[in-house]
Order: structure tokens, then sequence, then C-alpha cells
């Protein structure tokens, strides 16, 4: 009988809670987590949030104490590289180690940040933000910031923008796109975030194009737009995407196509090897209509451990397809944005009246496709069961605000 065990390749919040999740269900077996990263598995969230402004520290980021891998018996291997899969042989090739024998292999390699297609990019002072390593060189530079420019106006740019706009920073915030978030919301919850980061005292450029990012004895000095406009700059933050991390895996054989693909319990193509979280391409019921077709990828923490989970009880025996809603959250600022479910951009938009905050409920031929809230977690809460159960919620009622959404939510049970 085999006894090479599983390897885990990424050692993220995706790749740490399969490991955890096969030890705490009884997986007995040799367990391997390598990840190019140092230090111990970390939250990536509070990167752009708590961590920049200083409300929690390195250590107050892990996942678990060290003490937790230890005991176990987690064969955490940190600032590691896969270099290429050997499926044959079931093999993983290292950078600097001896090869590490699979019987089953788990893709958990994430994804990195799109960078700038312009020269300079690479000047002091122009940082992106995925990492702890990037976060903390991003927090050395903005001790002494005084005018940033935010390129890409998502999730962590948005973000950035709140933490300098609380620090009393000059911010702008370059956008291609006409709106913020324009990839994840609805056109009321852009406009919501817009007036709030605007009131805050960023500035906006929207339908913007960059030309060039111009520097001083190597240092970024300033952002040119190709309108002309010049932004004078000490630090440039560039948040404009993600992309998989799937090269190992397209190298291997393994389908790939902006992600690895996998079936509904999460198996590449090859019985031996399991793919999950921003690196994986799913189908999802969450996702019928959307202009990929019914197979999605996603990037979020919920996907993350959702999708560990469910892989890990099928490693132990407990095959089931991976159904979970899809949710998300975003601290911009003093406000917290929460979607469950999954848009696109041309779904129907519905908002519940409501006396703080904002409720959008988006439709998809007729269907609840999404709800996005703004400081109202208790509509997100209920949001999420009714999208999990696929509950018929008519425009009409979600419009409505004496209609007891709650009361659907738990009537649904
Ligand atoms: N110039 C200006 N804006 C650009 C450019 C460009 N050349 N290219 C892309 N953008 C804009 C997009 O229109 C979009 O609004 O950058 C924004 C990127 O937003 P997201 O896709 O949300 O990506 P990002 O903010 O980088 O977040 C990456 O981290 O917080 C997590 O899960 C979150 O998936 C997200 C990931």
């Amino acid at each position: 009988m085999s006894t090479a065990g599983i390897v885990i390749l990424g050692a993220g919040q995706a790749g740490f809670q399969v490991a955890a999740s096969l030890r705490e269900g009884g997986f007995s077996g040799p367990l391997a987590l390598v990840g190019d990263e140092p230090g111990l598995p970390y939250q990536r969230p509070p990167l752009s949030k708590a961590y920049l402004a200083g409300k929690v520290d390195a250590a107050g980021l892990a996942l678990r104490a060290r003490d937790y891998l230890i005991e176990h018996r987690i064969d955490h291997r940190p600032g590691s590289r896969a270099l290429a899969i050997d499926r044959v042989a079931r093999l993983v090739h290292l950078d600097g180690a001896a090869p590490l024998a699979y019987d089953h292999l788990v893709l958990a390699m994430g994804s990195r940040n799109r960078s700038l297609p312009l020269a300079d990019a690479d000047l002091a002072g122009v940082h992106q933000l995925r990492s702890l390593a990037d976060a903390d060189r991003l927090q050395a530079d903005l001790a002494t910031a005084r005018s940033v420019v935010i390129v890409g106006a998502g999730f962590i740019g948005l973000e950035f923008a709140g933490v300098c706009a609380a620090r009393g920073l000059g911010v702008h915030v370059v956008e291609a796109a006409d709106r913020p978030m324009a990839r994840a919301v609805s056109s009321e919850t852009a406009a919501f975030f817009r007036a709030a980061h605007e009131g805050a005292g960023v500035r906006f450029a929207f339908g913007a194009g960059l030309r060039s990012i111009a520097g001083r004895d190597g240092r970024v000095a300033a952002v040119d737009l190709a309108d002309g406009t010049s932004l004078p700059a000490d630090l440039v933050l560039v948040g404009i995407g993600v992309i998989p991390n799937q090269e190992i895996a397209a190298q291997a054989g393994l389908a790939t196509a902006d992600g690895i693909l996998v079936d509904a319990l999460l198996a590449t193509g090859d019985p031996a090897v399991s793919a999950l979280g921003d690196v994986a391409r799913f189908p999802s019921r969450f996702a019928a209509g959307l202009p990929g077709g019914d197979v999605v990828r996603i990037e979020s923490v919920q996907n993350a451990v959702d999708q560990a989970r469910c892989l890990s009880a099928r490693l132990l025996g407990r095959p089931a397809p991976y159904d979970a809603v899809p949710w998300f959250w975003s601290d911009q600022g003093p406000h917290k944005l929460q979607i469950a479910g999954l848009s696109a951009p041309t779904d129907e938009e519905v908002v519940r009246p409501a006396s703080t905050g904002l409720s959008v409920f988006r439709y998809r031929s007729g269907r609840l496709s999404a709800v996005e809230t703004v400081d109202r977690g208790a509509d997100h809460m209920a949001a999420r069961r009714i999208l999990a159960l696929g509950l018929d919620l008519t425009p009409d009622r979600a419009a409505d605000p004496g209609y007891d959404l709650k009361a659907l939510a738990k009537g649904g049970a």
C-alpha cells in the first residue's frame, strides 16, 4: 500500500484549511503543506484594512499558531516553491529540496496581482498589495507619504483609499471603467461608495487611461493620464485585479482556462489531483447565465474555506458536490459592503428602501442572483439563506420594506 499521503501546494487560506480539515476529520497519513511565502499561513483580508491601519500586527494575522501545525503533524514548508508536477511518477519537484511524492495532490496556489503594462511601474514608491511582504513595504512608504494615487477602483484600491483618507492624505483614484467596483456591484452600490469616498476627500478619475508613471531619482513623482492630466504622487498603489497561478498545472497537462478546471467535486481530469480556491474554475448553479457560462472562478475567503471543507470531506470518503452560496465583504472607510450570490453587470437592480445603508437586490432572467448590502448585516444574512434555499423572492417583495425577509429566510427551513 502506498504511504506518500497528501501534498497541498499553496499555504494560503484554501491550502491551510484543507490541511486543518483533513486532520480534524481524522486523516492520519503524511500531510505536506507547501507554500512559497515565509512564515505561518495567514489571513489576507486585514492586510488592506486593519493591518495597514495599525490595528492588528503580523502575529495577529496567523491562521493558527506554530504549535497547531506541529500537534497536527502538518509538514508545513514555508519558503518552498513547487516547480513542476510529474503526474506519472506522482511527484512534485521543489526548488532547492528533494521531490515530494503524493497519493493525492491538492492545488491551492491562489492568484497573483496583475501588473501594470507600463515601463517604470517598478519605480520605488509603486506598490501592489496581496502579501504580508507587500503590506510591510507599503506601510513603510505610507509613513512619509503625502500624495497617493491608486490605480483601480476595485476592492483593494477602495479599501486602501479609505485607510489613506482616514490618515488625512491626498488621494486620487484612477479607474478605467466609468464607476467603482464595476465588476462586482450594481450602479446603486457603486454610487453609494463613490459618494462616501468623495465625502472623505478622495478624488476619482473614471474612464481614465494611464500614459506613464513619472519618476525622479528612481522614485515615483507623478502618474500621467492619457488625457494629459498629471497627478503628483509620492506613493502609488496598483490594484487592477488578479490572475490565477495555474502555470504548473497547465504544464502538467491539466485543463486550464483562467483557472484550473475542476468538476463539482473539485476534481481535475486526473483522479489523483484536485484544485480549489482562487486558482480553480468550477461549475456552480449561482453562475448560471453569467457571461462565462455556468462555471466560475471566485476570489474570496468564503470560497477558499468552504471548498476546503468540501474537498477534505471527499478525501475522507464523504464526497458531495460543492454548492455553497458565494459571499464577500469589503470594509471601506466606515462602511461595510457585503455581497451574497454572483451578479452580472447587466442584472436588474432593485433597491429596498432603508433608513441607513443600502440593500440592492439583483435579478437575472427574473431570478434573484445576488444581494448587495451596505451596513445592513441582517439583510445580508437573510439573503444568504434565501439564495442557498433557492427561495422565490419577487422584485416587488424585495422592494417592499414592510415585507419580512428574515421570516422568509427562516420559513424556508
Ligand atoms: N487602469 C485603471 N483601472 C484598471 C486598469 C487600468 N489599466 N485595469 C483594471 N482596472 C480596474 C478594473 O476596472 C477594476 O475596477 O481595476 C479594478 C480591479 O478591481 P478588482 O477586480 O476588484 O481587483 P482588486 O481590487 O485588485 O482586488 C483583487 O483581492 O480583495 C481581493 O477578492 C478581492 O478579487 C479581489 C482581489
